[in-house]
């Protein structure tokens, strides 16, 4: 008797294992349905507003369409002109300035943030080595004119410590009090971490896999360095000295692009980017139109009207 069927230890150990596996699978199986929705919460802090300067630093070797890329999507971020393409990298940083309304319910209209490069510099020579850590960036920013933003765009050949580990730019704060310094550093993954930083136009290193899409300016490391940058940007205005904008641990934040990571599009799913347009000379993908002619592909940001994430298609 104590081996019939259902007192089969066996068989209990089998069908414990069988519950666990159900436990297991049903939950993933129906997440798409349960909607779970970072929130970013105000700290109360102050937000960057009107003009905001940059100093950039190309660190190391930079090709000519790397460099001009950058700098049209920096110049397409005000640009609202007499263009009809839709949409627009401008309406993208629009939802980036709607941030200081929903700070101060009293302003109706969202104040513009001009951004502006006001220096830029080229360390060809890579004059603190071909490894930058954190010790490095007080050297690197201390030439940026004064009351800007410090931006360093690293080179293809150039690892940067805490980036490519979850991460593929970060924005931070040097010194103190009226002395403070801003920056901002974004490095060239090509080479570094294709399948961490350069998805979605390279295959990922891990999670669900997808054919990779046509960077819109036929180079990787400049089209995954505007992400990069729009991101830290980003981060910059909603929470620049860490008590803005943010989810999370105050030293590894979620903020308003990182807390929508890969997504670029409607429709976005893990392995996948979402609904994005696909040039048909170049077969290069974007989500957003600039000066020049040019299209980027930009991500997510979090809406703090809405409180979900929101992409321009
Ligand atoms: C930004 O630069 C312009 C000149 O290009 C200057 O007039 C303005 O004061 C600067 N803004 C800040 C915040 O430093």
């Amino acid at each position: 008797m104590a081996s019939s069927i259902p007192l089969n230890p066996l068989h209990i150990s089998t069908l414990i294992s069988l519950l666990l596996l159900l436990a297991l699978v049903l939950p993933l199986g129906s997440s798409k349905k349960v909607d779970i929705r970072t929130v970013l919460t105000y700290h109360k802090g102050p937000l960057l507003t009107g003009d905001l300067n940059l100093t950039i630093l190309w660190y190391g070797r930079f090709g000519r369409v790397q460099k001009s890329t950058i700098r049209n999507f920096i110049r397409s971020l005000n640009h609202n002109g007499n263009f009809n393409l839709e949409p627009r990298v401008s309406t993208w940083w629009k939802t980036i300035e709607s941030y200081q309304s929903i700070k101060s319910s009293r302003h109706h209209k969202n104040p513009s943030i001009r951004v502006q490069v006001v220096k830029q510099m080229t360390d060809n020579s890579y004059s603190v080595g071909k490894i930058l850590t954190q010790n490095s960036i007080p050297g690197l920013v201390q030439k940026a004119k004064s009351g800007s933003v410090a931006v360093i765009f690293t080179a293809r050949d150039v690892s940067v410590q805490g980036l490519c580990t979850g991460k593929c730019s970060q924005h931070g704060i040097m010194g103190k009090g009226s002395l403070h310094q801003l920056y901002i550093m974004v490095g060239n993954p090509e080479s570094e971490c294709p399948g961490e930083c350069g998805w979605p136009f390279h295959k990922a290193d891990q999670g669900p896999q997808s054919l990779p899409l046509q960077p819109p300016n036929g180079d990787i490391g400049a089209d995954a360095m505007v992400i990069g940058f729009a991101t830290a940007l980003a981060g910059t205005v909603t929470n620049p000295y860490k008590n803005g904008y943010f989810q999370g641990p105050k030293t590894n934040p979620l903020e308003a692009v990182s807390a929508c990571p890969g997504m670029f599009g409607s429709g976005a799913f893990p392995g996948y980017a979402g609904k994005v347009h696909v040039d048909p000379h170049d077969g290069g993908c974007f989500n957003a139109h600039g000066v020049n002619g040019k299209k980027f592909l930009l991500p997510a940001v979090w809406n703090p009207k809405t409180s979900a994430c929101w992409t321009t298609m």
